[in-house]
């Protein structure tokens, strides 16, 4: 199948790339390199250099035709949204929509988008928490990713476009960049393989609900089928704690590193933990990696890249 992949430079989206291409798929890359890296690109992917906000961005859907588009081109710093939520609204709901528009015009046949359920439930009462828990975004880029996930039922009622929205975890694993959701990995291996103490902020008790790239990835994979439509929490159902990270790191790098502790963030979620229940059930998908394992395959990367 031809396949577009906004966002394929990045983190998560290189790794789907690498995915796609295994299994046979003809693969076109969008993103401007904003966070994503030359380095992530699979090298039998076609590549645009190109915002996905740009108009030209229809020449490339004329030209490449493409069947199915994962969007995951986004601006994705919790924090930078907070500090600019134009900024953030212009990348994540603007350039989503100038994506949706050119599906509807160049006959898109799904799409799958990655939103978050990290941020978009808020501090919830019910941990783990299900996809049908009212949704409580409490920052400009939750915002937005509800947003999109409101444009694509839209395109999905009045054009005929189905689509599989994943609301994933704390994503982590090889290549990751410290500033996304689930960061506090990258940030704290880069530091204890320096020997550095890692800063925990506040007392590193919140938790986050921590999957490893690759079974994001098996899950994005479920796209493909035709018949996988609708919303999906993609993540453990496991609560982690910052110190357990922390931990967990140092065991897999083999140091032992006094922690230091700084003022919590004002206004950060204190716990977040998904039910996915819904996925499993539905799509027969479950988390295969247990966070140990994750983690040394992690370390290892890190190890060898830094
Ligand atoms: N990492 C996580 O824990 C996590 C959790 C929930 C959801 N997500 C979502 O998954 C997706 C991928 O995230 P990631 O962690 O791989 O981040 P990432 O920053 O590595 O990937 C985002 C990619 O989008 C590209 N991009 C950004 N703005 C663009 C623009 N205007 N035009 C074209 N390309 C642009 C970047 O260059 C980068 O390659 C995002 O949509 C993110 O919101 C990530």
């Amino acid at each position: 199948m031809k396949i577009l992949v906004t966002g394929g430079a990045g983190f998560i989206g290189s790794h789907l790339v690498d995915q796609l291409i295994i299994q046979g798929h003809k693969v076109v890359v969008v993103d401007n390199l904003s966070t994503g890296k030359k380095e992530n690109l699979n090298k039998e992917a076609i590549f645009y250099n190109i915002d996905i906000r740009a108009s030209e961005l229809s020449h490339i859907f004329q030209e490449e035709r493409p069947e199915i588009v994962f969007h995951l081109a986004a601006q994705i710093s919790v924090r930078n949204s907070v500090e600019d939520p134009m900024a953030d609204a212009n990348t994540n709901i603007l350039g989503a929509l100038n994506i949706l528009e050119n599906c509807r015009k160049f006959g898109v046949k799904k799409i799958v988008f990655t939103s978050t359920g990290g941020a978009l439930y808020g501090d919830a009462e019910k941990i783990p928490t299900p996809e049908d828990y009212p949704v409580f975004p409490l920052s400009p880029y939750a915002i937005a990713k509800l947003s999109t996930e409101k444009y694509l039922d839209y395109y999905y009622k009045v054009f005929d476009i189905p689509y599989l929205t994943l609301r994933f975890a704390n994503i982590y694993g090889p290549r990751q960049d410290p500033y996304g959701e689930a960061g506090v990995v990258a940030i704290f291996a880069k530091k204890l393989l320096k020997n550095e103490n890692p800063i925990i902020n506040g007392d590193g008790k919140q938790t986050r609900d921590y999957l490893f790239v690759e079974d994001a990835v098996r899950a994005a994979m479920l796209g493909l089928e035709d018949k996988n439509i609708g919303i999906y929490n993609v993540a453990t159902g496991t609560e982690i704690s910052v110190v357990q990270i922390s931990d967990l790191l140092s065991q897999a790098i083999g140091v032992s590193i006094e922690k230091k502790y700084s003022p919590a963030k004002k206004g950060e979620q204190q716990r977040s933990c998904l039910d996915c229940c819904k996925i499993k059930q539905e799509l027969g998908w479950e988390p295969e990696y247990k966070i140990e394992d994750g983690i040394r395959k992690t370390v290892e990367w890190f190890k060898n890249n830094n």
